[in-house]
């Protein structure tokens, strides 16, 4: 298809020569001799860019030009001006014109121009797809009046800078709520930079969190930034927070507080610009209470409460939750969609999910895996789901080679690994943990049944 031109300019001399010219060079071209009749053109035939003159009687260039863009915010509009008219050229790009052509016109100018334009508008429309689709990817499944009551207080928080407290246990999907703030916030096209702040080893929380000039310290070769600089402009998640050394806590504080901080060895003071959410499975009151939370931080923190409900109290929710997450394994594979029969359906609705919509994600990447046939029914569900459950279901490493993905693969097989493992240590995480040389945290995070 080819691009489509709409000229509008009141004198019929301009409008047939550059009709003449973009036509042979294959453009469709439309035309208007006034706004009035460029704003109906745009509406019933939407073009692909509009060169339009400045200088037309009853509603002018830029008038028309606010109201296509209340129109038709993404379409380039390239202003046609007399010669010398800076002032109106500036008005005109104030009001959203993507550049302009001086008369007389230049055959090559023009091309260049709308080829710029086209490029452009190519690469914003790219831009909202993408977005669309981070959206998506991360948006929050479920049906059930709690989830739609935290998507109306997501939806509330996200436009404004104010600091957020995700609570809930573990697996609800804090993580999830956090990116999807960030998406729907004045900022969805700057970073999102994640702590962890159970994970950072002491000796280096302060490279991590402000970063480091070269020579520092021994180990700082280089310059580096630090997770609060990496993030500026847009959102930085403290996740975990409940579980962040009390050290750190007053750092982060006096950095929140003065709105500055300075990289390690560093003299200049550089101001932060950053949207805090912070997550936690803890009771942060208690963790107070224990003297093992600051007071001062988590009042900065908790200035909007989010709290992530557990599956269990979302009603009617495992379904549609199953059915998203076969189609997501669907994608990366060859094999046709499968279903749960509605017993088991069923079945998995009434279970109480402590470790919640992570535990059952699990759950179906298994089942999609180990059964055969594309409806998996009660007696493929394995314990403790399925309390009538009997035999050994599981998966022989055979099984592995006849799948495509190697992610999937990797991860079923370190499931299954781990699953053995508990089983021969009889339950004993501790003593599991020491034998595969991991850590306790890590299993639970990998089997939240366990
Ligand atoms: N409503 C939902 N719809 C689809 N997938 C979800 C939903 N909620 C959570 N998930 C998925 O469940 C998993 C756990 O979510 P997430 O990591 O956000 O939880 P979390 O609360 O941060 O967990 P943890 O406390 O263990 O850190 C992720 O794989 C996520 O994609
Ligand atoms: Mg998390």
């Amino acid at each position: 298809m080819y691009p489509a031109v709409l000229i509008v300019d009141d004198e019929s001399t301009i409008i047939d020569s550059l009709e003449g010219i973009l036509s042979d060079d294959g453009f469709e071209v439309m035309h208007a001799y006034n706004g009035y009749e460029a704003l109906k053109k745009i509406e019933a035939e939407s073009p692909d860019i509009v060169l339009l003159d400045i200088w037309m009687p009853g509603m002018d260039g830029i008038d028309t030009l606010k109201e296509i863009k209340k129109m038709a915010p993404n379409l380039p509009v390239v202003m046609i001006t007399g010669h010398g008219s800076i002032e109106s050229a500036v008005d005109a790009t104030k009001s959203g014109a993507f550049d302009f052509l001086e008369k007389p016109l230049s055959i090559d100018k023009i091309m260049v121009t709308i080829s710029n334009a086209l490029n452009f508008r190519k690469l914003e429309e790219e831009n909202i797809y993408l977005r669309k689709k981070a959206i998506e990817k991360n948006s929050i499944t479920g049906t059930s009046i709690a989830v739609q009551k935290l998507y109306g207080e997501i939806m509330a928080a996200s436009p404004s800078d104010a600091s957020i407290l995700i609570t809930g246990e573990n697996g609800t999907g804090k993580e999830m709520v956090a990116r999807t703030i960030h998406q729907f916030s004045t900022r969805p096209e700057e970073p999102f930079i994640i702590i962890n702040c159970a994970a950072i080893p002491e000796k280096n929380i302060d490279s991590e969190l402000f970063g480091h000039e070269k020579g520092a310290f021994d180990e700082a070769t280089s310059k580096n930034k630090g997770k609060f600089e990496m993030a500026s402009g847009g959102t930085l998640f403290l996740d975990e927070i409940g579980d962040m050394n009390i050290n750190t806590q007053a750092k982060i504080l006096r950095a929140l507080e003065s709105k500055t901080f300075q990289r390690i060895g560093g003299g200049r003071t550089l101001h932060m610009d950053v949207r805090l959410i912070a997550s936690t499975n803890k009771n942060l009151e208690q963790e107070i209470e224990k003297g093992n939370f600051r007071q001062d931080l988590f009042f900065r923190l908790n200035v909007i409460p989010i709290h992530v409900p557990p599956l269990r109290e979302r009603k009617g929710d495992v379904p549609l939750l199953v059915d998203t997450f076969f189609d997501k394994m669907g994608l990366q594979s060859s094999d046709p969609k499968k279903n749960l029969s509605q017993e088991a359906l069923d079945l998995l609705d009434q279970y109480h999910w402590q470790g919640n919509v992570r535990e059952l994600k699990n759950l179906v990447e298994r089942l999609y895996i180990m059964v055969e046939g594309d409806i998996i029914g009660i007696q493929d569900i394995p314990q403790p789901y399925n309390p009538g459950f009997t035999s050994e279901n599981s998966i022989e490493p055979i099984q592995l080679f006849t799948m495509d993905n190697l992610e999937l693969a990797r991860k079923t097989f370190e499931l299954e690994f781990i699953r053995k493992k508990v089983d021969q240590e009889k339950g004993d995480l501790k003593a599991t943990a020491k034998r595969i040389g991991s850590s306790v945290h890590y299993i639970k995070k990998r089997m939240p049944s366990f």
